[in-house]
């Protein structure tokens, strides 16, 4: 595929291609020299119109670790300030023989504007989705995906390894494209995913999939129900993602006060006891250290896969660059 700009056009065959090709490169990444020559001479540019750590940096390693160019635009020290549009902003690194963009934006749909016009000019460049606004964020969702299956099977993990399991994603999934891209991928993985979040953290278009009113007779094909409380959700959990209280989206209305959301949301040593002997924690990151995840329990390797997820990041990022580059694995 020439783009990856959101997980709703996913089939199964496509989540396995980039478990598998996450799984080759991190081969390559527990080799002495950690380097692979498949994009040489391709140029990969960083356009991050918003903050992030992770992301950007995984990416940009991931590019190097494929020997590909770097390219990396920080908003606030850039052109923008006088005026240049985001879309001339492409442009200008498409001049410079750009090869992929990664863009992340605050606004939901400026990846898909930046693929659509690059398409439009017939050139063949690769966008890829950073993480836009409110919508997705593939490439977390991919590397989350990446995480849990190699548990399961670290030589071949692949999608179905995740049929019938339990996994709860609780918080703000309102403002949360890490969800939302989540969502994609693990319901069409065949388990069951429980949303708890307070319903001003809820999008309205979830009610149809509320589980607290013990209506189970609704259709639900996706396996996804919907708690206003923590407590269900947990119940015999495999995996409990957390996320963040994304405070720098919310109007007042909907910001809860911190001490009150981690006692009625917040995933903590007891409340774990709810779940299976052998769950695991995740977070996307960045996480409001003890609001969402209990100090203690964030940094205890028994349970949390925090650091697992951001490894998992570059050997994932390198399968979505080497797929979209059209490269060999060496
Ligand atoms: N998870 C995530 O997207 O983190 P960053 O904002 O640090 O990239």
């Amino acid at each position: 595929r020439r783009h990856v700009l959101s997980l709703a056009d996913f089939s199964p065959a496509d989540y396995d291609v980039v478990l598998q090709t996450a799984s080759s490169f991190r081969e390559v990444l527990s080799r002495r020299t950690k380097k692979v020559p498949t994009l040489q001479g391709q140029v990969v540019a960083n356009l991050f119109f918003e903050p992030s750590t992770r992301t950007r940096s995984s990416f940009e390693l991931a590019a190097k670790r494929l020997s590909a160019d770097t390219l990396n635009f920080a908003a606030g020290t850039s052109s923008l300030s006088k005026g240049e549009t985001i879309l001339d902003t492409a442009k200008t690194y498409l001049a410079m023989g750009t090869d992929m963009m990664v863009i992340r934006h605050k606004e939901a749909g400026v990846p898909q504007a930046i693929a659509a016009e690059m398409d439009r000019l017939g050139v063949r460049v690769g966008v890829l989705n950073a993480g836009d606004g409110q919508h997705e964020h593939p490439s977390q969702a991919l590397l989350d995906l990446f995480t849990i299956c190699t548990l399961f099977d670290s030589e071949q993990p692949r999608l179905s390894l995740l049929e019938g399991k339990k996994i709860a994603i609780v918080g703000d999934i309102l403002h949360s494209r890490v969800a939302r891209s989540n969502i994609w991928s693990l319901t069409a993985s065949g388990a069951e995913v429980h949303l708890a979040a307070p319903p001003t953290l809820l999008p309205r278009w979830f009610a149809d999939y509320v589980a607290d009113s013990d209506d189970r007779s609704a259709p639900n094909p996706r396996q996804l129900f919907v708690h206003w409380t923590l407590n269900p959700a947990l119940e015999n959990a495999d995996f409990v993602m957390a996320l963040r209280l994304q405070k720098e989206r919310m109007t007042s209305h909907l910001l809860p006060s911190l001490r009150e959301y981690h006692q009625q949301f917040g995933i903590t040593r007891d409340r774990l006891k709810l779940c299976k002997p052998e769950v695991k924690v995740l977070h996307p990151g960045p996480v409001n250290r003890g609001v969402e995840i209990s100090s203690d329990l964030m940094d205890d390797p028994q349970f949390s896969l925090i650091s697992q997820q951001v490894t998992s990041g570059v050997a994932v990022r390198m399968a979505l660059l080497y797929l979209m580059g059209g490269g060999k694995v060496a």
